[in-house]
C-alpha cells in the first residue's frame, strides 16, 4: 500500500478508508487535481477575482501586522473587554484561533475579556452582553465585509451607542475599530465620517477566507496570540502545499473526500478530540458548506467532538445511514502529562489505570472509535498534526483553505460565490420593509 502524504507539519492518513474507494481510483484522480490545483493558482477558474487569500501569508506586509499589533496593544492598555462584531466569515476565524490557542476558558483568564456579537438576533444574548460590560471598560471591533449585514449591523449600532453613552462622543470614537472591505460600503463610509480606526479586508479576499487578515489577526492580537507566528505557519503551509503531485497532504485530502462523495457518502464530519478546537470546526463547516454546496452538490460538512459526541451521535455514526464519512484532525500529545492516581478502596474499579496517563485512555479509546466505525461502514480520514500552537494553527488552516478551493474545482463549482445565502436574506428585508 501507497505510503501515507506528509509534510513537515501535516499528515494525510489514507489508510482507513478503503473499502469505500478504491487504490486505484485515488491514483487516477492525480490529472484533476493537477488541473484544479492550476486554475487555482493561474486564477483561470471561476471566482477567480476572490483568489488574494492565496498568497496572503507571504504577502501581507510586517508594516500591516505592525499596524494591527499597535491597535491590539492600544486596546489592551485601554479596556477590559473587546466586543467582536461580526457573523460568518466575518467573526468565525477570529473565535476558533482564540479557542483553539487560549482554551474555551479563556474568558476566565485573560486579562482581556473577548465577546462575539453581531452573529446572531437574540435579544436575550445581547442583553446579558451588554449587562457583563456595565461597569467595564471596553472597545469594539466591527468586522463585516460588506458593511450591510443586518446581525452586524443592528449589534454595531447597539456597541456604538452604548459607547457614546459611557465615554462621550469623542471618547467612544477612540475605542471603535472597523475591519471592512477597502473602499466600498456604508461601514467604510460610517468610519470615514467618525474617524474610526479600520483596517482592511481586500476587496479580492472574501469572508470565510478572511482568517489572515485583520478580521481574524486583530481579535487574536488582542487575545495575546502571536500573529506572527500564526502567519509563520500559514506560509511554511503556502510554500509546502504548493507542491503539484500525490505528495501534497491537501492533494489528498481533496481527492479522497471526493473520491467518497462520488461513491455515496454524502456528509463529512469533522471530528477532534479535543474541545478548544471545537470553532476551527464550525469555521471549517463554513469554509466547505458555501464553497461547495451549491448547483446542486456538495458534501454536507458536519462537525463532531469526541469522545463527547459518540455519547449522543455514536449511535448515528455506527449504524445509522451509510452515507457517512470522518475526517479526524489529531494533535501531537500535550508535554504536560496528567496522570490517574491510586485509590486503595477501589469503588470505581479503576485501579488498573492507577499510574497511566489521561492520554493513554484517549489513544486507546481513538484506536477504538477508528476501528469501530471502519467496521461499521464509515471510512475515516486521518490528519495527523503538530501540536496545538500558533504555527500549527496557521498552517492547518491554510491546509483546509487551499484543500477546499482545490475540492470545489474537482467537484465544478465556483468556490468563491455563495448566491443561496442571498435568499433569506431578501425575504428577510422585503418583511422588514427595506
Ligand atoms: O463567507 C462569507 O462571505 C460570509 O460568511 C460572510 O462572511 C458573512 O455573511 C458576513 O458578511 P459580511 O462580512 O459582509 O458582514
Amino acid at each position: 500500500m501507497r505510503k501515507d502524504v506528509t509534510t513537515s507539519m501535516l499528515e494525510t492518513d489514507i489508510s482507513n478508508i478503503w473499502g469505500s474507494i478504491e487504490f486505484s481510483d485515488l491514483m487516477k484522480m492525480e490529472p484533476r487535481l493537477s488541473k484544479a490545483h492550476e486554475t487555482l493558482a493561474e486564477g483561470t477558474g471561476e471566482g477567480n477575482d476572490f483568489l488574494g487569500w492565496h498568497h496572503l501569508p507571504s504577502r501581507t506586509t510586517e508594516a500591516e501586522l505592525d499596524a494591527i499589533q499597535k491597535a491590539a496593544n492600544q486596546i489592551r492598555r485601554d479596556s477590559k473587554a473587546l466586543v467582536v462584531i461580526g457573523i460568518g466569515g466575518s467573526y468565525l476565524g477570529a473565535r476558533a484561533a482564540i479557542e483553539f490557542m487560549n482554551g474555551v476558558m479563556h474568558n476566565e483568564t485573560d486579562p482581556v475579556k473577548i465577546y462575539f456579537a453581531g452573529n446572531h438576533l437574540s435579544t436575550r444574548a445581547l442583553n446579558a452582553l451588554v449587562d457583563r460590560l456595565e461597569n467595564i471598560d471596553f472597545s469594539i471591533n466591527i468586522v463585516s465585509k460588506s458593511g450591510s449585514t443586518m446581525e452586524t449591523a443592528v449589534a454595531a449600532r447597539m456597541f456604538r451607542w452604548l459607547l457614546n453613552r459611557k465615554y462621550g462622543p469623542e471618547k467612544a470614537k477612540q475605542r471603535i475599530y472597523v475591519t471592512t472591505d477597502p473602499m466600498k460600503g456604508k461601514l467604510r463610509a460610517l468610519a470615514k465620517e467618525e474617524g474610526y480606526v479600520t483596517f482592511p479586508i481586500p476587496s479580492n479576499v472574501g469572508g470565510r477566507y478572511s482568517v489572515f487578515t485583520a478580521c481574524g489577526l486583530l481579535p487574536m492580537a488582542v487575545a495575546g496570540i502571536d500573529i506572527r507566528s500564526v502567519m509563520a505557519g500559514a506560509r511554511r503551509a503556502e510554500t509546502e502545499l504548493d507542491v503539484r503531485s500525490m505528495d501534497n497532504p491537501a492533494w489528498l485530502y481533496a481527492a479522497a473526500r471526493n473520491l467518497m462523495y462520488e461513491n455515496g457518502k454524502k456528509i463529512e464530519m469533522l471530528c477532534s478530540y479535543e474541545p478548544d478546537f471545537e470553532y476551527v470546526g464550525r469555521w471549517w463547516q463554513q469554509l466547505f458548506g458555501e464553497s461547495e454546496g451549491k448547483d446542486g452538490k456538495g458534501i454536507f460538512p458536519a462537525c463532531a467532538q469526541f469522545t463527547t459526541d459518540l455519547h449522543s451521535m455514536g449511535q448515528m455514526i455506527q449504524q445509522g445511514e451509510r452515507t457517512l464519512f470522518e475526517t479526524v484532525v489529531r494533535f501531537q500529545k500535550e508535554p504536560r502529562e496528567l496522570k490517574i492516581e491510586t485509590d486503595w478502596k477501589n469503588m470505581d474499579d479503576l485501579n488498573y489505570l492507577a499510574g497511566k496517563t489521561v492520554d493513554y485512555v484517549e489513544e486507546n479509546a481513538y484506536q477504538g472509535v477508528v476501528t469501530a466505525h471502519v467496521d461499521g461502514g464509515v471510512p475515516v480520514l486521518v490528519l495527523k498534526c503538530g501540536p496545538m500552537n500558533s504555527r500549527m494553527l496557521g498552517y492547518l488552516l491554510y491546509f483546509f483553505q487551499l484543500s477546499c478551493g482545490i475540492s470545489a474545482y474537482l467537484l465544478g463549482v465556483n468556490p468563491f460565490n455563495q448566491p443561496g445565502v442571498e435568499a433569506y436574506k431578501k425575504n428577510m428585508m422585503t418583511n422588514l420593509g427595506c
